[in-house]
């Protein structure tokens, strides 16, 4: 198969994860027989110091031409970078939520597994570790507050700001039925979670994920507001499978899943539109502080390459390979410093990358 793939390094440790992520894609293009076709694009801060913005209009066009594009990670030290002088519209994360929005990415999925290799890094209570927990949160990436109207502007002398949360039935219908057909592959639980006691953005959001649900009578639908959900994960986090929610609340509780899991750098995301189309990157952030370094952990983006390879172009055996590989390098011992344990190996960014390919 030849496949188009763009390639955003990005900030931070962003260039040498994402070295370490086509490593190992090059290594199943031969062992598999394909062709991967990258094209290199800039965004973020990267594309700042180029260009003055972090997102052109090239760049838009290029990623569409591609039929994936997998991404580093973005941005730098707010307190440091020259960046961050700049007006927020002008920021490297601009550029995030503008290609977010330019391709129409409206599916953000976030699985959160516990490794059992990981088990002691999870920061809870041994008897709720040791259930061990799979969930995958499916956020709105399109909408909500994220990209409502918002203004800050002085009214009867008194500095106002504001920020708009709206939600129409069709954006949630679309991002509902993600979650419900992804569901059907897993263990067909959906919780969606929403502050319906409070705002009609939720109030509409429960009624149209509840109208989606009546398609999909294999799958167990519950609804559950966001402080209260805040708490299960930490209390009871394998009642949870696909969790389904709006953009902020989603990147909330996102992070705290994360958390969970003891090992941030791990965990994959990708973020998809109606087509075969996918963005894909770590759920972590830049790092900026270790960048360069050869101590990042690339393999939430070498995660994010084979769900990639599962979701835009179908090579589930590949997809397979590479969390195989992945397993069996923990297996081994091999760590990078932010899982490390006692009588573990600790390998650098590269060699961990090596190591993978290695078992492809
Ligand atoms: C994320 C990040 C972004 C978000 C930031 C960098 C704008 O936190 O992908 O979760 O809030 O969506
Ligand atoms: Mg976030």
């Amino acid at each position: 198969m030849r496949c188009r793939i763009g390639v955003i390094a990005g900030d931070g440790i962003g260039p040498e994860i994402v070295r370490e992520a086509v490593k190992v894609l090059d290594q199943v293009a031969v062992k598999y027989g394909h062709e991967f076709d990258y094209t290199e694009l800039l965004l973020g801060g990267a594309s700042i110091d180029v260009h003055g913005v972090p997102l052109t209009e090239e760049t838009i066009q290029a990623a569409k031409a591609c039929d994936a594009v997998l991404m580093g990670s973005i941005g730098g030290d707010a307190k440091t970078s020259p960046w961050y002088q700049l007006e927020p519209s002008r920021r490297p994360e601009a550029g995030l939520l503008g290609i977010r929005k330019a391709l129409n990415l409206f599916a953000n999925l976030r699985p959160a597994y516990l490794y059992e290799e990981l088990r002691g890094a999870c920061p809870l209570r041994e008897d709720i570790s040791a259930a061990g927990f799979d969930m995958l949160i499916m956020r709105e990436l399109t909408g909500g507050l994220y990209f409502g109207a918002r203004k800050t502007e002085v009214v009867d002398g008194v500095r106002t700001a504001v920020d708009t949360l709206s939600y129409n039935e069709q954006e949630i219908r679309r991002i509902a039925k993600r979650a419900f057909e992804i569901a059907m592959k897993r263990r067909r639980k959906v919780c969606s979670v929403d502050k319906a006691n409070v705002l009609d953005s939720s109030r509409l959001w429960r009624k149209v994920v509840e109208e989606v649900a009546a398609d999909y009578p294999q799958v167990e639908l519950s609804h559950m507001y966001v402080d209260n959900c805040a708490m299960q994960l930490v209390m009871n986090p394998a009642q949870f499978d696909v969790i389904l929610t709006e953009n902020m609340f989603g990147d909330i509780l996102s992070d705290e899943a994360s958390m969970v899991t003891g090992s941030i750098g791990m965990l994959s995301s990708a973020s998809l539109n109606d087509t075969r189309f996918g963005l894909y990157e770590p759920s972590h952030g830049s790092a900026p502080d270790i960048a360069g370094q050869d101590r990042a952990n690339p393999i939430a983006t070498i995660l994010s390459a084979a769900m990639m390879l599962r979701y835009t172009f179908d090579l589930d055996k590949e997809a397979d390979a590479v969390e195989a590989a992945v397993r069996q390098v923990l297996k081994e011992g091999f760590r990078t410093g932010d899982i490390r344990s006692e009588g573990c190996t600790c390998v650098g960014t590269a060699e961990m990358g090596s190591l993978i390919a290695d078992r492809i």
